[in-house]
């Protein structure tokens, strides 16, 4: 519930999803098929020599795997994503060299979105002292014109809401209000020492 009412909040959405509130759950989400990760363990694998556009990158082929881009998207070659299915990407957005993308879980990222290169975005986790190391996920709303700074990471459950920015290095583990400017770790609101 908790993550179908920040949807709600949250700025336009791009998709039609319809199955949202599934989407949103709080667990591990994942393409059963054996033939899809065979031939999408292949592609990660020889990624580096296959045909890509200098503007869109590997979007393109996400897209054939299941992710939800809009137009003008550019998704770097040296970027990962686990599961191409779990991904939506809005239009004019750029996600950069080196990106991780642990979408166990679905990740959502909106329109006119900056991601800089090293930025982890991570969705799974375990739970703390659980002698079976369960794991689990929590999806990931990067609202609309959002700017995420250098080896930022991003942790399960959290919503960047639109117009945010992320400064590089910081540590995000709770929602960051629209247009905020945060940073350091764990991230807090940033100020100049001048300001109030
Ligand atoms: C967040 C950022 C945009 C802030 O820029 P700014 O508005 O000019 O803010 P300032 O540099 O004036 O800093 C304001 C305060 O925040 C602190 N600060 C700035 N960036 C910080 C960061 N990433 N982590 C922790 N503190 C930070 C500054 O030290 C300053 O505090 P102080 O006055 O006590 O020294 C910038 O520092 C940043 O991280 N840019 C990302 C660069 C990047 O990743 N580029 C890749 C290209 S896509």
């Amino acid at each position: 519930m908790k993550y179908c009412n920040k949807i709600k909040e949250g700025s336009e959405r791009l998709f039609d999803l319809s199955k949202r509130d599934e989407l949103l759950e709080r667990k591990v989400r994942s393409q059963e098929s054996k033939f899809y990760w065979f031939i999408w363990g292949l592609v990660t694998v020889f990624n580096k020599w296959l045909p890509v556009p200098l503007k869109g990158g590997i979007a393109y082929i996400l897209k054939l795997f299941g992710a939800k881009i809009g137009k003008n998207v550019y998704i770097s070659r040296t970027a990962t994503v686990k599961n191409p299915f779990n991904l939506v990407v809005g239009s004019n957005s750029s996600i950069n060299p080196e990106v991780f993308i642990d979408n166990l879980a679905l990740v959502e990222i909106g329109k006119n979105v900056a991601i800089a290169p090293r930025v982890m975005i991570m969705t799974g986790s375990h739970y703390p002292f659980d002698p079976n190391f369960t794991t689990f996920a929590e999806p990931i709303i990067i609202e609309d014109s959002v700017w995420i700074g250098c080896n930022a990471v991003i942790l399960p459950g959290v919503t960047i809401h639109k117009g945010a920015i992320v400064g590089a290095m910081s540590l995000v583990n709770k929602d960051v209000p629209q247009f905020a400017k945060v940073g350091g770790i764990p991230a807090k609101a940033l100020y100049k020492k001048d300001e109030e």
